[in-house]
Parts: C-alpha cells; sequence; structure tokens
C-alpha cells in the first residue's frame, strides 16, 4: 500500500516533470520530458513553445508517472506544482493542471518556488530534518547564497547582479558554437583542456559580500575570440572552456565557502542546473573540507529542473506543518526566497 504519497508537477522552463513521493519522502517516480531538443533550434528557450508542449505532454506524462510509481488516484494525498521563478505561460500550464487536480481529489495543494525545491535538492528521500545551513544554487537563471534556518525560512544574502553562473556558460557555449545548453558541452570540453590558458576575470571574488556578477565573462570571452581570429582549433576550444570553467568555479567556491564561515555553518548544500558541473563539485569539496564544512551536493540526476524536488519541498513543508497554499495563490514568474 502506497496511501499518503505526494504528486508533484514542475513546468517552470522547457522541462514537463511529474514526480511521485511516498508517505517517507521517498522517491517513487521522476518523469522529465525534455524540450531541449526543440530549443536547440533557436539557441534558447521560445517561450510560447515551450508553453505548448507542456500543455502537450503533461497529460501524458501524469498518467505514466501514476503508472510507474505504481499507485492509484486515491493515494495522492497532496498536489504541488511550481509556482515562480519562471516563464509565467509555462507555470500557468503546471500550476493550473495541478490545483484542478487537488480540487477533484479533494486534496490540499501547495504552490511551490522553483528555488526552494533546487534548494532542498540535496536532501531528497531524506527523512531526518533540513538542518540549519548555508545554499548555493546555481542554475541558468539564479545565482543564490541563501542562510538557511529550517525549511521554509530563508535569507538570500547574495545573488547575481547580473548574469546567472548557467547563462554565463550558455552564452560562452553559443559564442564557441557549442549545442544549448552549453553548459554540460563547456564541462565536457573542459576536461580536454588547461584551465591556466588564458586569463578571465574573477568579478567580484574579494568584494566582501556573497553578491556576483558574471556578466564579464562573455565580454572577455568575446574579446579573445575577436583576437584569436578566425574559427579556433580543437585545442583552444578546449583551452578556453577550462579557463573560463575555472573562473566560475573560483569565484563560486569562494563566495559559498566564506558565506559558511561567516555565519559560522558547518554545512554547505550545493544545487541547481551547474552543481553537476565535475569541476565544481570536486573543487568545493576539496575546498570547503580544509574549513571543516561539509559539502551536501544533489545528485546529479536530480541538479537539472525535475518535479522530484517539488515533491520533496511540499513534503518538507507539510511535516513542518506550513499550511497549503490557497487555490486563489497565483503564479509570480519573479518570485522570491526570502519573505
Ligand atoms: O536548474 P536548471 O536545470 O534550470 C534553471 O532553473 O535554470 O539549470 C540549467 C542550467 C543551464 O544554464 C545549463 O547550461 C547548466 O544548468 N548546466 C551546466 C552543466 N549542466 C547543466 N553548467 C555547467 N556545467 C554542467 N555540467
Ligand atoms: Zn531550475
Amino acid at each position: 500500500m502506497k496511501s499518503d504519497v505526494t504528486l508533484a508537477i514542475e513546468t517552470s522552463c522547457d522541462e514537463t516533470a511529474v514526480a511521485i513521493i511516498g508517505e517517507d519522502g521517498g522517491i517513487l517516480c521522476s518523469e522529465v520530458s525534455s524540450q531541449i531538443e526543440l530549443h536547440s533550434r533557436y539557441g534558447g528557450v521560445v517561450p510560447e513553445l515551450a508553453s505548448r508542449n507542456h500543455s502537450a505532454d503533461l497529460r501524458p506524462l501524469i498518467e505514466h508517472a501514476i503508472k510507474r510509481a505504481g499507485i492509484l488516484w486515491a493515494d495522492v494525498a497532496v498536489v504541488a506544482a511550481t509556482s515562480g521563478p519562471g516563464l509565467a505561460s509555462s507555470l500557468l500550464i503546471g500550476g493550473t493542471t495541478a490545483k484542478a487536480i487537488a480540487v477533484s481529489l479533494g486534496v490540499p495543494f501547495y504552490s511551490i518556488n522553483h528555488m526552494e525545491g533546487h534548494l532542498l535538492s540535496p536532501f531528497l528521500g531524506r527523512k531526518d530534518p533540513v538542518p540549519g545551513h548555508i545554499a548555493l544554487i546555481v542554475s541558468g537563471g539564479h545565482t543564490l547564497v541563501v542562510l538557511v534556518n529550517g525549511v521554509a525560512d530563508y535569507e538570500v544574502l547574495g545573488s547575481t547582479k547580473d548574469d546567472a553562473a548557467g547563462e554565463a556558460f550558455d552564452k560562452v557555449g553559443k559564442m564557441l558554437g557549442l549545442p544549448y545548453p552549453g553548459g554540460p558541452e563547456i564541462s565536457k570540453l573542459a576536461t580536454e583542456g588547461d584551465p591556466h590558458a588564458f586569463e578571465f576575470p574573477r568579478s567580484m571574488i574579494d568584494s566582501g559580500d556573497f553578491s556576483f556578477s558574471f556578466s564579464g565573462l562573455k565580454t572577455s570571452a568575446m574579446y579573445l575570440l575577436r583576437k584569436l581570429g578566425g574559427a579556433p582549433c580543437d585545442t583552444v576550444v578546449a583551452n578556453i572552456c577550462a579557463s573560463f570553467q575555472e573562473a566560475v568555479v573560483d569565484v563560486l567556491v569562494a563566495k559559498a565557502i566564506a558565506a559558511a564561515k561567516r555565519y559560522q555553518s558547518d554545512v554547505l548544500s550545493v544545487s541547481g542546473g551547474v552543481s553537476c558541473n565535475p569541476r565544481l563539485r570536486e573543487r568545493i569539496v576539496e575546498d570547503a573540507g580544509k574549513e571543516g564544512v561539509l559539502v551536501k551536493l544533489v545528485d546529479p540526476i536530480y541538479s537539472t529542473d525535475n518535479a522530484a524536488m517539488i515533491a520533496f519541498a511540499a513534503w518538507a513543508r507539510r511535516r513542518a506543518g506550513i499550511r497549503e497554499s490557497k487555490l486563489s495563490s497565483d503564479i509570480d514568474p519573479n518570485m522570491s526566497l526570502s519573505p
């Protein structure tokens, strides 16, 4: 018997995702239908295409998830959906569907912040309470350092003043002529390159706060490519990838560890799409370890957008005694993590 399960829908950007987790927070299924191939033709996400595909893919994906989890509709005790931040037309599809399911089953609806999903993802499937700690969230749209006091109690200590870390990867990838999204491609090519071959800026690394700025990196990459002239050979591309990646990693690692030290936190969680970057994972564990800080890394499978993290956030909120959301609650494309 798998009663009291949480069903969650995530449609904030270009992944249609549905997940079901059990009464104990364990993942019963996590289904992601990616639209990357569709959008890669345009070099980025086309909002109209994304929402049209969410509405076509969502219903079959929910039915598939119910079968995969081996549950009945009657087992669903909570329905959750991402309600921001993200693309308005995409958020509406998942949010409205989730509310409709909640109403028809007569169960509570939880509106979840996508960034809270990422933030809690390193603890996915764990029953013990989420500890107070520092969280580094690095995705395509956000770069955040957060003081976590407990579930639903977050204080954003710093964010990016311009491009997010993932956005910088994607923009530099585009300049290098790599497929969209550039992040995974750059990290693959970087393994063959020299991280010291080219000089990239470490903007704001010594600013003493937890703000980031990554837009200078794409300007540097542009000037470098112009200076090199013509199409660079594979070795040069690999060197650019490794050097650029090292600059991003240096700043992320320095700021996250500085926050852990400033707030005397011995736990640092790392999540979001960029957190599956192997160099970031290696460096942050190594450098934090030297400071006695334990790093909780999200499983790479759950680092990019998925609904398991949304289900888990709803589960954790409910378990912490936080009330369900109103059905009249709206989506918010610019939703913030801090109150
Ligand atoms: O969290 P996510 O799936 O979506 C957002 O909420 O934005 O993150 C997507 C971002 C993209 O910018 C993508 O290029 C980046 O994560 N990413 C990576 C890697 N894998 C995905 N960046 C660097 N290295 C990777 N291995
Ligand atoms: Zn995300």
